[in-house]
């Protein structure tokens, strides 16, 4: 809104002090003044002061009534009807003035409702987030369940109930984070922040009897440098499908599967032998990056897998030679970099919102 002048008030002693000297009331300067000066009146402020200087106790109506003491007799009734007709004039002033000012500020303060809208710039799940709920979506629709296990592992959880004795050299492949709280369940060792998911199986095992088939996603902490590929924490998704009758070929198919379904049907994949404690025999699959437009490599690890070994079995507690198994687990970070053409892992947690907006 344009800023009006400020209403200019004249001290209502000055009228008082020049009319009463003369005892003759102007009446028609008084109004036409009072009329100029309402059509400049702005703000419920200056519209208070101009009813507080006519219409007030010590306003100018009042001063002219006063006056009638004074005043010749033959003058008062005109200068009654004055003051009356005065008093009428501010009061008309000052509601057809109140009710301007009113409208005006309503028009002020009135939305536009038909603008067009703005949109709020809405956050949206983490690209990992996204990217582990699709690997566990496809898993769920193969008639997996996820289940989530502790990030803070004892020993026997990440090493030996998987194999992997407590002074092996296979333990340096897992480096690990210990902490320094003692771990209740075994005196004189540490608990430790996971290094895979891998512990998840054990305590799956322990607390059920197969036929099972469930995955495990979550964090997992491994003391390395942070460069473009690494970082001391990443994410990870195990699987782990116990029945009596499981075989390789299951485990292949199951796998090859996933990998069509997460990357789409055109993807390449090999199996590729390996070795881990915990599954025998165990592979690594790979996947052929120029097939996705990747340049760099022309095949990428993205899983670790096997047929559950028997070792396994009996820390778990299950009877000899009763069931099979197949195992898997993978990097969650290198299958969104793979599928999303991402070149560095530090991209993930530096969440600069221009890389996390593009997906
Ligand atoms: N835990 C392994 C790692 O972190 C990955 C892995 C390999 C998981 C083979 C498995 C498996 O379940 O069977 O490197």
């Amino acid at each position: 809104m344009a800023k009006r002048p400020k209403n200019k008030i004249v001290p209502v002693t000055f009228f008082v002090f020049l009319l009463v000297k003369k005892m003759d009331w102007n009446f028609q300067d008084i109004s036409h003044q009072a009329s100029s000066e309402a059509k400049a009146i702005g703000s419920p402020q200056d519209l208070e002061a101009f009813r507080l200087k006519y219409l007030g106790k010590k306003g100018l109506v009042a001063a002219v009534f006063a006056s009638l003491g004074q005043a010749a007799s033959a003058d008062k009734a005109a200068i009654g009807k004055g003051a009356n007709d005065l008093r009428k004039l501010v009061e008309e002033l000052i509601a057809a003035k109140g009710a301007e000012i009113i409208s005006a500020k309503i028009h002020e303060e009135r939305e536009d409702f038909s603008l067009p809208g703005t949109l709020e710039d809405l956050g949206h799940t983490h690209l990992l987030t996204q990217t582990m709920q699709e690997i566990i979506t496809v898993f769920e629709q193969m008639g997996f369940v996820a289940i989530e296990t502790p990030e803070i592992e004892t020993e026997f959880h990440n090493f030996t109930g998987l194999n992997i004795p407590i002074d092996h050299p296979s333990r340096d492949a897992f480096d690990t984070f210990y902490l320094e709280a003692d771990d209740p369940s075994a005196k004189g060792r540490k608990l430790l922040l996971r290094s895979h998911t891998s512990p998840g199986q054990v305590r799956i095992m322990k607390q059920h009897k197969p036929p099972l088939a469930v995955i495990v996603p979550g964090r997992v902490y491994r003391p390395d440098a942070v460069d473009a590929s690494h970082s001391f924490m990443f994410h990870q998704v195990e699987g782990l499908l116990v029945d009596e009758k499981v075989s390789f070929s299951e485990l292949k198919g199951l796998l090859t599967e996933f990998c069509r379904r997460f990357f789409g049907p055109q993807v390449k994949m090999r199996f590729r032998p390996h070795f881990f404690p915990f599954t025998e025999p165990s592979a690594e699959v790979d996947i052929n990056a120029e097939i996705l437009g990747i340049q760099r490599k022309k095949w990428l690890e993205i899983l670790g897998c096997g047929m559950v070994n028997p070792k396994v079995f009996k820390t778990a507690g299950y009877p000899e030679g009763k069931y099979k198994g197949l195992a898997f687990g993978m990097g969650v970070e290198r299958m969104a970099m793979l599928k999303y053409g991402i070149n560095d892992i530090r991209l993930f947690y530096e969440n600069d919102v221009r890389f996390l907006k593009q997906f």
